[in-house]
């Protein structure tokens, strides 16, 4: 597939992340990080990542693709400053959580528009990717589904699921991480040591998922039913769950994350593109 310019807008967590993924991409012929500050520089980038980072916008005039990665609250900014510089973008793939596609084409009338929602596991490839496309030509849409899949798992998606989306797996990781942090936590309480603890609760999530991975064809249900005796010390523990309505304020937590995200998106009206 043709090979692509690729400039990302922001230096936060999330480009971090793909920048650490694209860095020795087939795909792209050159990646580069267009900056506003050098915050970047105390978080962690490796050498080969820093030196794909630019403050001049002129990179924006030679990408053939852009992604936007900045907050939703400054994706207006964003915008207004792409357009300015790259009128004829040729493909705009935004990662702003809420930022419609609408708004976008508002401020690039003439570009392909990809809105997508990845999370943070893109770092190391393991990312579950939501995407939708509007106006993308299909050389275009093969060159963003190559670069994506470098980061995970790609589903395309309606738009209007990309906020639900948002919700269940861009959100995702920070509720498999508190749900971890709970754990370790409560077996240090136990007694054991921190960092033995931290390490078997991982393996445990990933032995689990890998699991149920494997016994796709078997519902949640059936797999978990295969972990409970009757009496037994995980049946104590999923009573104690239950009565305290795990299931309600795991709903209550993604509802809340879901309408945060449409929050964001009826923020735009208001933006302010002075
Ligand atoms: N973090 C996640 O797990 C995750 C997952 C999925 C989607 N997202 C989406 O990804 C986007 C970025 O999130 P994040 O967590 O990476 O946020 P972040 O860490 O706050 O990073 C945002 C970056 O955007 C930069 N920025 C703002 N306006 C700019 C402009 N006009 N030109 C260049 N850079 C600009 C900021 O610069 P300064 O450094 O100077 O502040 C900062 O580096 C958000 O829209 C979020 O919804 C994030």
């Amino acid at each position: 597939m043709a090979i692509a310019r690729v400039v990302i807008v922001g230096s936060g967590n999330l480009s971090h992340a793909l920048v650490s993924r694209w860095l020795n991409s087939p795909h792209i012929a050159q990646l580069t990080v267009l900056a506003r500050s050098d915050r970047y520089r105390v978080k962690g980038w490796s050498a080969a990542a820093m030196e794909r980072v630019t403050y001049d916008d002129v990179c924006l005039s030679e990408a053939s693709i852009v992604v936007l990665s900045v907050k939703p609250k400054d994706a207006p900014a964003a915008l207004d400053h792409i357009a300015r510089v790259a009128p004829n973008l040729p493909v705009l793939l935004s990662v702003a959580a809420g930022i419609s596609i609408a708004t976008i084409r508002s401020i690039l009338p003439h570009s392909g528009i990809v809105r997508t929602m990845p999370n943070i596991c893109s770092q190391v490839g393991r990312s579950v990717t939501g995407v939708a496309f509007d106006s993308v030509l299909p050389s275009q849409r093969a060159m963003v589904l190559d670069l994506l899949h470098e980061l995970g798992e790609t589903t395309e998606t309606p738009e209007s699921l990309l906020d639900p989306m948002t919700a269940l797996f861009g959100s995702g990781p920070a509720y498999v991480l508190v749900f971890l942090r709970s754990i370790v936590d409560t077996a240090i309480k136990f007694g054991l040591d921190k960092d033995i603890a931290r390490q078997l609760a991982l393996q445990m999530v990933l032995g689990t998922s890998e699991l149920a991975l494997a016994q796709s064809q078997d519902s949640l249900d059936h797999i978990v039913s295969r972990v409970v005796s009757p009496g037994g010390t995980t049946e104590a523990m999923l009573k104690v769950l239950e009565s305290q309505g795990w299931q309600d304020i795991m709903e209550s937590a993604l509802y809340a994350a879901g309408e945060r995200a449409s929050q964001l998106g009826s923020l735009e009206p208001a933006r302010g593109r002075a």
